[in-house]
């Protein structure tokens, strides 16, 4: 377990998981949540900005190892 973002609680964060989704949906999932799921809001901690850069570096290919 721990920061590998291979999901368990949650889904599997990896570049193969995520190179398909909008990044617009994926921002706004980090942002607000998914009510009815264990998915929580983050928008009192991350910016728009810093949510774009989670995103950004999963969906670039980045960590490559999964
Ligand atoms: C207590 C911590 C967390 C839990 C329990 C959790 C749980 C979940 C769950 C259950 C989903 C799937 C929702 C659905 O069925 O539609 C989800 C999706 C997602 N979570 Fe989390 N999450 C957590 C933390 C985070 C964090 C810190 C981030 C990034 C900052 C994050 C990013 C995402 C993203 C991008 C998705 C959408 C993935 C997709 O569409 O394939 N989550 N999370």
């Amino acid at each position: 377990m721990g920061m590998q973002l291979r999901g368990g609680l949650g889904p599997a964060l990896t570049s193969n998981a995520l190179k398909d989704k909008s990044a617009d949906s994926l921002i706004s999932t980090i942002l607000h949540g998914r009510p009815g799921t264990p998915m929580p809001p983050w928008e009192k901690f991350l910016s728009g900005s810093e949510a774009s850069w989670i995103t950004d570096n999963p969906q670039k290919g980045f960590p490559d190892a999964y």
